[in-house]
């Protein structure tokens, strides 16, 4: 392992940052013209969340901005990540543009902007109109393509002069997955890998577009896509397993990562799915357009939890539709896999969270590594942290599991850049308590406990401080050194 006897540290204008997401935050779902979106709907399809938890009134961001974003200053957050809902600037996905929708998000950057709080905008972080779902089957058609970049133009033009950085798409390989293959999220779909790989181009081409069009109206701004890299280990040494682990690569991580550094799909993947007839169709000119946006990316984001152990999986083995753990009950999660190719199971040598979520503090280092190796690119580290149970006793919460889970983070990442990876940025996941897509509101993330439980009419949402707030302030302020 290489070792350096003295830390250089962190940059000196590195962004320390927290993320989260419209639909987890903001709820006032249905206020000021915004539009129904396919999570809107999908959570009221009886069992697809945890006690049916839904985001109507989330930790209601919408009308508490300004007190999370106060409370952000007091911390010395220099960066603040969200996402913006698509269906509230454009309530129809394609139509009318809702003003009032883009006013909220104006009030949200000029309020960042004054505490000197750099704001990092998500185009896309799993809302989309319902409308496009009626319309066309959203991702499904290629009509979306230019649905989509329409609505980030419309983001770039109103926002551009005071954004500087975009990420275009969070996490396109779990939205796609999870929705064509797991059906976990909306539009439900189990083991359909046609559409899945089409969808996904069509993501793919939607986010090349939309760098480019940034690009054209802002070339200075800063832009890339959020990847969630879950780096791999092999089972052990049988080659077996080590072939596994190369199949894994080149269909869960490069399959995305390559397409936005390169512009292409990993050749082996692609001859693979050409055989079983699953192969994107593409475009005469869309490969073109892959590797202009790739030649203008100034990052890689990376969303990092966990590490993935791959061994080889006999074409009988397990698929996609694996139980997940959405209950917090540890041990109540199934392995997953693609048959005749690989399955990840436990890794035995590391802990797990209460919802099996393997912890491997190196892994984020590896994950640095391997882009610097790979691409060269500079990295955004646009989530990293703990879901948990938290006890709000007194007025106060004590969480040390989340500051010793973000401190081993930090100090890897402190290695990755001795290393040489240029990471620019690093985002807790999450700022505040929020809604857990799947998991409700039980599984907490945030330095800020927000007072409600599953039940929409619970709590008063008064924000609390954690006492990992006071920690994360000091190592921002100590710029990473007093962790
Ligand atoms: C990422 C997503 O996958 O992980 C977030 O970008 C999400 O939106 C986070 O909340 C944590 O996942 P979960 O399932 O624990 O909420």
């Amino acid at each position: 392992m290489m070792f350096f006897n003295e830390s250089k540290g962190f940059p000196k204008d590195f962004l320390w940052g927290s993320a989260s997401a419209a639909y987890q935050i903001e709820g006032a779902y249905l206020e000021d013209g915004k539009g129904m979106s396919n999570w809107d709907q999908f959570v009221r399809i009886p069992g697809k969340t945890f006690q049916g938890t839904t985001g109507d009134k989330a930790v209601d961001f919408y009308h508490h901005y300004k007190e999370d974003i106060a409370l952000m200053a007091e911390m010395g957050l220099k960066t603040y990540r969200f996402s913006v809902s698509w269906p509230r600037i454009l309530p129809d996905g394609n139509g009318k543009v809702n003003e009032a929708g883009l006013q909220f998000y104006d009030n949200v950057i000029n309020e960042l902007l004054k505490y000197d709080i750099e704001p990092m905008v998500t185009i896309y972080h799993w809302d989309m109109p319902q409308a496009l779902e009626d319309q066309y089957h959203g991702w499904e058609s290629r009509r979306i393509v230019d649905d989509f970049v329409n609505y980030a133009n419309v983001l770039f033009r109103r926002y551009g002069d005071r954004v500087k950085y975009w990420i275009t798409m969070n996490e396109q390989n779990v939205f796609t997955s999870m929705g064509f293959l797991s059906g976990k999220h909306p539009p439900g779909k189990v083991d359909d890998r046609k559409t899945f790989y089409q969808a996904n181009h069509h993501a793919n081409m939607a986010h090349a577009k939309s760098v480019i069009a940034l690009k054209k109206l802002f070339p200075d701004a800063k832009v890339g896509a959020s990847f969630a890299y879950s780096p791999s280990y092999a089972y052990d040494r049988k080659p077996e397993n080590a072939m596994a682990k190369a199949d894994f690569d080149d269909l869960e991580n490069y399959f995305w990562m390559d397409v936005y550094a390169y512009g292409r799909y990993p050749r082996s993947a692609m001859q693979f799915l050409d055989s079983r007839g699953w192969a994107p169709e593409m475009k005469a000119g869309d490969e073109a357009v892959l590797k202009e946006a790739a030649g203008l990316i100034d990052f890689m984001g990376v969303n990092y939890y966990q590490s993935s152990v791959v061994e080889y999986n006999p074409p009988d083995g397990v698929g996609t539709t694996y139980a997940m753990n959405n209950t917090g009950k540890k041990g109540t999660a199934k392995i997953q896999g693609f048959p005749g190719l690989y399955k990840r199971p436990q890794n035995e040598f590391l802990p797990t969270t209460d919802w099996d979520w393997t912890i491997d503090p190196m892994g984020i280092r590896m994950c640095c590594r391997e882009i610097t190796s790979r691409y060269d690119l500079p990295i955004v580290i646009s989530e990293n942290g703990l879901g948990a149970f938290d006890q709000l006793e007194d007025g106060k919460v004590h969480d040390p599991y989340r500051i010793a889970y973000l401190k081993a983070h930090i100090e890897e990442l402190k290695k990755a850049c001795d290393d040489g990876c240029r990471v620019i940025a690093y985002c807790t996941w999450s700022y505040t308590d929020l809604l857990s897509w799947l998991n409700g509101y039980q599984k907490r993330y945030g330095f800020i406990y927000v007072d409600r439980d599953e039940d929409e009419n619970s709590g008063t949402l008064n924000r609390y401080k954690k006492d990992s707030f006071e920690w994360y302030k000091q190592v921002i302020s100590s710029n990473g050194e007093k962790l």
